[in-house]
Parts: structure tokens; C-alpha cells; sequence
């Protein structure tokens, strides 16, 4: 094709893809297929590839991040970035009205919006194009975090039309969707981190990380509320706004025109109900004055502007007697503390039982058995203790202790450096953690044993048939047929079930069946702490053998793509225990899979087992992606330096003395272009 074509047809593709990605993240309605848009863009990377002389920092394919920021730049706020004043009852906004009616002396209407619960930026302009996104910082000066935001898809990084001003800020919340925000804490959860609280916090999180590769991962959103500058298209707020959504940008729906503060409470009532429905979270409502002219009348006071003003929402909030407090230990053996309250009605549904987490935040909190309690849904989902009402404290409420022995199995606990949690250790004599295990380990997602539940596992250890995983697989039928469980019933008398024929054959069958589940199913079985399903399949993946696992040294655990220190603590400490060590022969003897052979077909095996050390910080790749690639083309990740290397790739920040180690092993150093092309051109 000559050159001409080629780059009408890259302009062509990035036009049809930002108006794509614009109906599907901007308008929500996406006119093609996710397989139809997927071609478009893979055809663009392949021709931006084959043609790196017409690569373009605005094009989509740079959506998915990958530049490093060591330390965010601090910038200036050309235009101060101020906060609102708050009002929390209909009479301090009934206040503010006057205040606005007093000072102007005429007629003026208000633009009525959603007070979005994120993280404030600014976003710079200059002839349509992105160049910049600040935080607010102390409102003087924030942190330039315009590589994360440019991963955005709602944030335009080129403008649609003409009609823009040369330059201009638009303001708004970068914000996380909860279903974004579930998947996130479930992923952390999986990995061994903390999870985040809210989604506020993990926005704010996710735009602060060095790698823009990892926060075009989590699937961030931008609401824009603002628009400052030079030679706006009109003279009132509510018109700038909806110019603005013509050139692309993310301008919420949820605007409306009020000519009086009667409609601006109907507003809030509405939406003060409606807001559980909305797919992310708002904390209140905000009220401006729609003529710019009459903006600028008003004018600011120190803190914030005369012609605006936030309506915050009361959290959803109850007030309940805290009855007791019971302990629960998991699989994990923590103990969590759980608050048996007075049921009360809470958003909609009723609650009885609430978290109180740990030690340290009931300590924090001063709550009393008998004390009247404050509950909150903690983002919307498990109701916690946030406060007492201290004044409504009786006499005889009972300052609250945290056991220090294991309310299953009497064993001292422990705390673990760092960690809130209290543990009860004796992972192999302690009831719950036993059954725990044991549940664990047939559920859904790891061997999918599912004629054996938790009833089934409570019967079989209360008749001490199962201790340990291991012993599943030593049940028979005559050991099976006819154990018995006691329920107490109704009227107190005993009432026995015991296992029938069928049930029996059932478990058994579901046990041998089980024995075809993959290594990585197995892995994940074992139940080692903070290895969950992604991280046992990576680990499958790497090792293939369980021998290879067992045997591997911290150094080497790290080296595999996503393992962190936390994860390869826990799976040397899990592979020193005679006791699992022995259990895994056990399992092994009774053919589970305990190997994967995960051929690499020759096309990928383009390293062909060569051994890879990647040091520094890279351009295009983080260093997890550059080895996950290294592994994907059959190359081996290795932690150290040493005459067995054969390649270190190098970025920013290689040290000097290693550098020069590998200059005297022979080693070949590559930059991470030279390793792009070998695993591209090879
Ligand atoms: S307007 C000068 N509109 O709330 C006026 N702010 O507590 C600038 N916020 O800093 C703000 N939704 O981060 C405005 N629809 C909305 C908003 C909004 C959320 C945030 C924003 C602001 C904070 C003030």
C-alpha cells in the first residue's frame, strides 16, 4: 500500500475508534460489537507497529498505559481549586437561597447536580488536545497525574468538532464504578492485599500508581461538572456543559434547570432515595447559580464560591442496642469480632449482626456491651459499628475484652507484626479451620466436589472420618454407610439422620471424579494462605511440577509474574510443614494431578527456555508484564545474575555494579525495544 493510504487509513481507524469508544463509554451506546471494535483497534496496532514513524500519543491504542512515574510533578492550579461550603438540612439551604436572592437582587435559576464521591481533577485543553490532568492537592498546587488519566476511556484525549475555545480547564471526579470496585477488592482479596474501603479511596488509590499499565486496568470513570477559561461558547453553566458532551467529554444526565429552591429539594428527595440505584456512589447533591455572569457577581469567600453550594446526604445511619459479641474464626484461623445487635432497620434491609473488625478499632470506638450503637452500611454492603451514643450508655454496660485465647479451641492467640487480625495457630487441632479447610478445598472452584457440602464435611469430622484433605480420599463405602448425625429438634428430643446407599455412592463418585481436576484446581484446593485461583494458576503455569513449587526458593517464587513477597512467604512457610508435606504425598498417592504439562506450541517457545533477569523501570512494560511475556514466549525468569543468565533486560535505574557484573559474565544486555523486537521479529 503506498504511504498516502496507509495513513488516511490510520486516521481513519482512530476517528471511527475514539467515536466508538465514545458511544460505549461517553453515551453508553456502543454501535458495533466488542469483536467488530476489537479488529478495528488490532488493525490499527498492527499498522502503527509496522509504521512507528506515525505514531501519535493521542491515538486509542495509547489507552493502555505504561509509563512509569517515579514521583508526580507538583503543578500550579492555573484557576484556584476551591471546595464548597456544605449544608445538611433543607433550612441551611433555604440560607444559602437567601444569601444568593439578597445579593443579587434578581431573577436567576439554578442547575441542580450529583455531588459524585471520587477524587476532584482538572483537565487542560490546548487546540482539542489533552495536556494535562492535576489533582486538586492543597487547591493552590496538585499532582500531575495526566499518564494514569489519559487510560480513562470517557476522558477524550482528543476533542470531537471545532468550536472549542484555544484553550481551556474542565473540572470533575475521577470516580470507581462499584462493579469495578467489587472486582477489584475481590482480586486484592485473592492476592493477599488489603482490600480497599470504599470506592472513593480506591479512585484516589488507582490514580496515585507509578504504573499507568496497572490503572488502565482498573477501569476508572470520569464525571465533568465544571468548565473554566477563555471564550466559552455561552453565558450560563448549563449550556457550557452540554457544548461540552458535543466535543466528547463524559457530562453526566443527571443535570436539571430549577427556577426556585422549591424544585432544588425535590431534587434532593429524589435522589436521596434513587441514589442506591445508580451504579456508583454519590454523597449529596450540588446547587449553582446557571449565569456565569451572575457567578461572578457573587464571587468567592476564602474557602469557596457564593454561587454554589453541596447538600450532603445523612450516610444511611441506625441506632440499635449492641447485644453481644461473638468470635468467629475462619479457615485462615483470624478471629473476627461480631456484634450481635438488636435487629433494626437499615437501607432496606433488617440487621442483626455487624462487623466490628478487629482489637484496635473497637478500642477506637469505646463500645460497650448494652451501649446504643450507631450502624452504617460500609459501602452499601456489610453494616459496621461506626459510634455510640454515649450519652444513652446504662449503667451496667460492660467494657469489652478481646479474647486472647481461641473460643474454639482454647489455644493462646496470636498477632502477627503489622497485621490487625488476631490468629488462632493451631491450624490442625482448631475445629473451624479444619471444616473450614476441608469446605474449602471442595468448593466450586477448586476440586467441585459437589455431593459433599458443608453438612456432609460437619458429619464426616464430628464422626472423625475426615481430619485432613488427604483422608477424603481414604472414605470407603463401609466406612460411609450409616454415620449419623444428631440435630437437636423442636421439642428438644434428639432426631438422627445418618448417610443413605445413595449418598454414599454419591460422595464417592464425586470424590474419583475429582481426581481428573487440573494441578492448577489442586493448587488452589491446598488452601495456601493468599495463593487464590489467579495465583495458583500462575503458579501452575511457571512450575508445572508440585515437586518444582516445593522445592523453589523465595528468590525464585518472585520472579513469577504477579508473586510478591507476601504470597512466596506463605508458600514456604506452607511447604515447611512436615504435616502438609505429608498430605500432599497422601494426595498424590491417590492420583490427583499434581503436574501439568502446559505445551508450548513452537511459535511461542520463541526463547526457547533461554533465562531472563529484568532490572530497572521500562517505558512500555512493567516489569510483571515484561516477565509474563518472557514466560509466554518460553523463556525462563530468574532473579539474580550468574554465569547461567543468558539475557538481562535493562531499564532506567539498572545499578552500576550490575551492570558491570554482567558485562564480565558476557551477559547480553538488552533494552526493552531490542526485547520487543526479538519477541515481535524472531
Ligand atoms: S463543582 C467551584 N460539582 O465536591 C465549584 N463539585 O466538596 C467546584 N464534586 O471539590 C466544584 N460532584 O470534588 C462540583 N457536580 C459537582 C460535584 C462536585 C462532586 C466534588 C468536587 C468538589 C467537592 C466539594
Amino acid at each position: 500500500m503506498p504511504l498516502k493510504e496507509i495513513i488516511e487509513r490510520i486516521e481513519f481507524l482512530r476517528t471511527e475508534i475514539n467515536r466508538h469508544n465514545y458511544n460505549y463509554y461517553v453515551a453508553s451506546a456502543p454501535t458495533i460489537s466488542d469483536f467488530e471494535f476489537d479488529k478495528l483497534l488490532e488493525e490499527l496496532i498492527t499498522l502503527e507497529t509496522e509504521y512507528p514513524q506515525f505514531a501519535d500519543s493521542n491515538s486509542p491504542t495509547m489507552r493502555v498505559g505504561g509509563e512509569i512515574t517515579k514521583e508526580f510533578r507538583q503543578v500550579r492550579h492555573k484557576y484556584s481549586m476551591l471546595s464548597l461550603g456544605n449544608t445538611y438540612s433543607p433550612e441551611e439551604l433555604t440560607d444559602f437561597d437567601q444569601r444568593v436572592q439578597k445579593l443579587l437582587g434578581e431573577p436567576y435559576e439554578y442547575i441542580c447536580e450529583l455531588k459524585y464521591d471520587g477524587v476532584a481533577i482538572g483537565l487542560t485543553y490546548i487546540n482539542g488536545v489533552l495536556t494535562q490532568a492535576v489533582t486538586r492537592g492543597d487547591g493552590e498546587s496538585g499532582d500531575d497525574v495526566t499518564n494514569n488519566v489519559r487510560t480513562i476511556h470517557s476522558v477524550p484525549l482528543k476533542l470531537k468538532g471545532t468550536d472549542f475555545p484555544a484553550e481551556f480547564e474542565i473540572r470533575g471526579e475521577i470516580m470507581l464504578p462499584r462493579k469495578s470496585f467489587n472486582r477489584l477488592n475481590d482480586e486484592r482479596i485473592e492476592l493477599g492485599y488489603e482490600p480497599f474501603a470504599n470506592p472513593r479511596n480506591a479512585a484516589s488509590g488507582s490514580l496515585k500508581m507509578q504504573d499507568s499499565a496497572e490503572v488502565a486496568k482498573r477501569r476508572l470513570d470520569c464525571f465533568l461538572y465544571f468548565i473554566l477559561g477563555e471564550g466559552l461558547p455561552y453565558l450560563n453553566h448549563f449550556e457550557n456543559l452540554k457544548k461540552a458532551r458535543e466535543w466528547g467529554f463524559n457530562i453526566p444526565n443527571y443535570m436539571v434547570k430549577s427556577q426556585d429552591i422549591n424544585g432544588v429539594l425535590d431534587f434532593i428527595s429524589a435522589w436521596n432515595i434513587d441514589r442506591k440505584e445508580l451504579p456508583f456512589d454519590i454523597d449529596g447533591v450540588v446547587i449553582k447559580v446557571n449565569s456565569i455572569e451572575q457567578q461572578q457577581k457573587l464571587g468567592f469567600t476564602a474557602k469557596s464560591p457564593r454561587w454554589a453550594i453541596a447538600y450532603k446526604f445523612n450516610p444511611e445511619r441506625a441506632l440499635t442496642r449492641l447485644l453481644s459479641v461473638a468470635f468467629q474464626v475462619g479457615r485462615t484461623g483470624a478471629v473476627t469480632p461480631v456484634a450481635n445487635l438488636d435487629p433494626v432497620q437499615l437501607a432496606g434491609t433488617v440487621v442483626k449482626r455487624a462487623s466490628l473488625h478487629n482489637a484496635d478499632i473497637i478500642r477506637e470506638l469505646d463500645v460497650r456491651i448494652g451501649d446504643m450503637i450507631y450502624v452504617e452500611k460500609g459501602g452499601e454492603i456489610i453494616p459496621k459499628i461506626v459510634g455510640r451514643e454515649i450519652s444513652q450508655r446504662p449503667e451496667n454496660a460492660i467494657e469489652f475484652v478481646f479474647i486472647t485465647v481461641c473460643p474454639e479451641c482454647n489455644t493462646p492467640l496470636v498477632r502477627t507484626e503489622g497485621e490487625a487480625a488476631n490468629y488462632c495457630p493451631n491450624e490442625n487441632g482448631c475445629p473451624p479451620q479444619i471444616k473450614g479447610r476441608l469446605e474449602h478445598f471442595i468448593s466450586r472452584k477448586a476440586m467441585d466436589i459437589n455431593s459433599l457440602g458443608e453438612g456432609k464435611i460437619e458429619i464426616l469430622y464430628n464422626n472423625h472420618l475426615v481430619n485432613d484433605l488427604a483422608d477424603l480420599y481414604d472414605l470407603t463405602y463401609d466406612k460411609l454407610l450409616g454415620i449419623e448425625k444428631v440435630l437437636a429438634s423442636a421439642e428438644g428430643k434428639e432426631k438422627r439422620i445418618s448417610l443413605r446407599e445413595k449418598s454414599v455412592r454419591n460422595i464417592l463418585d464425586g470424590l474419583a471424579a475429582s481426581k481428573g481436576a487440573p494441578f492448577e484446581k489442586v493448587l488452589y484446593a491446598l488452601g495456601i494462605r493468599y495463593v487464590g485461583e489467579t495465583v495458583a494458576k500462575k503458579l501452575a503455569r511457571h512450575f508445572q511440577q508440585i515437586e518444582k513449587l516445593e522445592t523453589a526458593s523465595f528468590d525464585e517464587l518472585i520472579t513469577v509474574p504477579e508473586i510478591g513477597d507476601k504470597i512466596a512467604g506463605s508458600i514456604i512457610k506452607y511447604f515447611l510443614d512436615e504435616k502438609n508435606i505429608l498430605i500432599v504425598k497422601r494426595l498424590k498417592e491417590h492420583s490427583l494431578q499434581f503436574s501439568a504439562d502446559y505445551q508450548v506450541n513452537t511459535e511461542d517457545n520463541k526463547l526457547n527456555g533461554a533465562s531472563f533477569v529484568v532490572t530497572g523501570v521500562f517505558a512500555e512494560f512493567s516489569r510483571d508484564e515484561l516477565k509474563a511475556e518472557i514466560e509466554k514466549y518460553g523463556g525462563r525468569n530468574v532473579s539474580s545474575v550468574s554465569s547461567k543468565t543468558n539475557f538481562i533486560i535493562a531499564g532506567d535505574g539498572m545499578g552500576p555494579s550490575k551492570r558491570k557484573k554482567a558485562e564480565e559474565l558476557g551477559i547480553t544486555i538488552l533494552t526493552e525495544e531490542e526485547f520487543i523486537q526479538m519477541i515481535i521479529r524472531s
